[in-house]
């Protein structure tokens, strides 16, 4: 089912950094809905059950580390095609890969400081904002 709504966190380097403006901002003028929006912080049991399609991979255990470091934005956002939109929008996973003028490649440094996650399917996208918000907060 396609739900047009797709869910990002801006990650600790980001919020770090001082960058939350300049991505929403740069979000927000891609023609993308923010539907519901919280700043907050993930502790390492939650980060690992957000990330858990990710268990069995090398690299989850820095991950988990990384996403528990410091707050985080999280929101849902909604605009005609939105899961490969904002994949676009946001650049390849590794930012040394990504195209010139896109999120990653304008304000991350590595891939695991990332800067934003964006949901890979319609589906991630329902379980990812359902993790952080409630049905009235989604509705
Ligand atoms: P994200 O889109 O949040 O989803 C999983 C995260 O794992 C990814 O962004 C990266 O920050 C991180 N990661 C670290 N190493 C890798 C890797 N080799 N392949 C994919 N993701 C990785």
């Amino acid at each position: 089912m396609q739900t047009n709504r797709t869910f990002t966190m801006i990650k600790p380097d980001a919020v770090a950094n001082g960058h939350i403006g300049a991505i929403i901002d740069q979000i927000t003028k891609a023609g993308f809905k923010i539907v519901a929006m919280k700043y907050t912080s993930l502790s390492s049991e939650m980060a690992g059950q957000f990330y858990d399609i990710h268990r069995e991979r090398p690299f989850f255990k820095d991950l988990v580390s990384f996403m528990s470091s410091g707050p985080i934005v999280a929101a849902i956002l909604e605009k005609d095609n939105a899961i490969e939109d904002f994949r676009k929008l946001i650049g390849a996973t590794d930012p040394q890969k990504a195209e010139v003028g896109t999120i990653r490649q304008k304000f991350a440094k590595s891939i695991d400081a990332n800067a934003v996650h964006g949901s890979d399917s319609d589906e991630n996208a329902q379980i990812e904002g359902n993790f952080f918000f409630s049905a009235f907060e989604r509705a």
